[in-house]
């Protein structure tokens, strides 16, 4: 008899980046790497007041939230759904003497979050990937709509996903790929097109949705934010072998939280 398949499903998703190793990978690079060149670029041009109070969803082991904090900005909120990254956060916070609110949160269930409750922020970031691990579409779309929830009107939001029509390459691969769903012949785990969930050395299992240019301009647009900036981050900035060590090629999208 065959193995029944799970689907990756959020606890999942929770579950791998709890596990030992995405733990140790990602508190290494809080610690070592902290912002990549091209996140400095763009956080200088979209978010300039250092007294903005700034939300940080997906913070992991504190690797964004933490070089804010250092950069000069005063008023950071950052969240995560993983227990044990968020507990490497709240040690890099006391390590560096840092001023940065961290608690454990679901950005797809952000209303029921009492760390939130009468909070508006100037401003929201999602970055290296996270909003993209989040499985199904209307799942993210409800992380999308709940960030805007609370940000005031004209707030940016940051985040990076993959493009998968960024190369030929990867044009070809998708390609098959499309043809295997086409026949239901895909991966069971996955549950829509665009999904991946591998494994690799020293990080463990990884969920990811790559998603092509005109499905975020969509949702974007259907949870309250209007967009302003995309771009690919070899254009904004050529990364050293360290950063490109961490993290495959993205696009960077800027949106503002639409006015009410
Ligand atoms: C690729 S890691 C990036 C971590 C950190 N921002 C960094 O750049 O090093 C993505 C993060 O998003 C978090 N994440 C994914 N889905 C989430 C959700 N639904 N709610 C809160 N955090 C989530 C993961 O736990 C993980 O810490």
């Amino acid at each position: 008899m065959s193995e029944s398949v799970r689907p990756v499903r959020g606890a999942t998703v929770r579950e791998d980046f709890n596990d030992v190793r995405a733990v140790v990978h990602y508190t290494k690079a809080a610690h070592a790497l902290g912002l990549w060149e091209s996140e400095r670029i763009l956080v200088e041009q979209f978010f300039p007041n250092k007294a903005a109070q700034l939300l940080e969803a997906g913070c992991g082991a504190g690797r964004v939230s933490v070089a804010l904090a250092e950069a000069g900005y005063r008023s950071l909120h950052a969240f995560d759904f993983a227990e044990e990254l968020l507990a490497q956060a709240q040690s890099l916070v006391i390590e560096r003497n840092v001023n940065v609110t961290l608690f454990h949160a679901d950005a797809t269930r952000l209303d029921k979050c009492p760390m939130l409750s009468g909070l508006q922020f100037d401003g929201a970031l999602f970055m290296f990937n996270g909003l993209m691990q989040i499985p199904l579409r209307r799942n993210r779309r409800r992380a999308l709509r709940s960030m805007a929830a609370f940000c005031r009107p004209g707030a940016p939001l940051m985040f990076t996903t993959h493009d998968r029509e960024d190369s030929p390459a990867e044009r070809v691969l998708w390609r098959l790929e499309a043809a295997r769903w086409a026949k239901g012949k895909q991966d069971p785990i996955l549950r829509e097109f665009g999904d991946r969930y591998y494994e690799e050395d020293g990080v463990g299992r990884t969920f990811m949705h790559l998603p092509v240019r005109e499905e975020i301009l969509a949702d974007l647009k259907a949870t309250g934010w209007t967009h302003q900036y995309d771009e690919m981050r070899r254009r904004i900035s050529a990364e050293p072998r360290k950063v490109r060590d961490f993290s495959d090629e993205c696009r960077f999208w800027v949106a503002s939280r639409t006015g009410d």
